[in-house]
């Protein structure tokens, strides 16, 4: 499990194992728009603005998943504690 900060507000959320990032931030009215949820389409892109993050998708390149400042929430994780979002 890890956790997620919302940068605008500060909320902090922790993802269960069995959650998405998307699926958590929906319970809490927070809304990121997504199609595919299985990391192919790129509609849930969201940027980072810090922590590591575990990519699971088929969209972003390697050079883009490098510099880990933006994820796909509807199936990539995070690769330490807590990551922030631009949100
Ligand atoms: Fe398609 Fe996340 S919803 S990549």
């Amino acid at each position: 499990a890890f956790e997620v900060r919302i940068a605008s507000t500060g909320e902090v959320f922790p993802i269960p194992a069995d959650k998405s990032v998307v699926e958590v931030l929906a319970r809490h009215g927070i809304e990121i728009p997504t199609s595919c949820e299985q990391g192919i389409c790129g509609t849930c892109i969201t940027g980072v603005l810090s922590g590591v993050i575990d990519h699971r998708d088929f969209v972003l390149s390697d050079a883009e998943k490098a510099r880990h400042d933006q994820f796909t929430p509807c199936c990539s994780r995070a690769a330490c504690r807590m990551i922030e979002l631009d949100l």
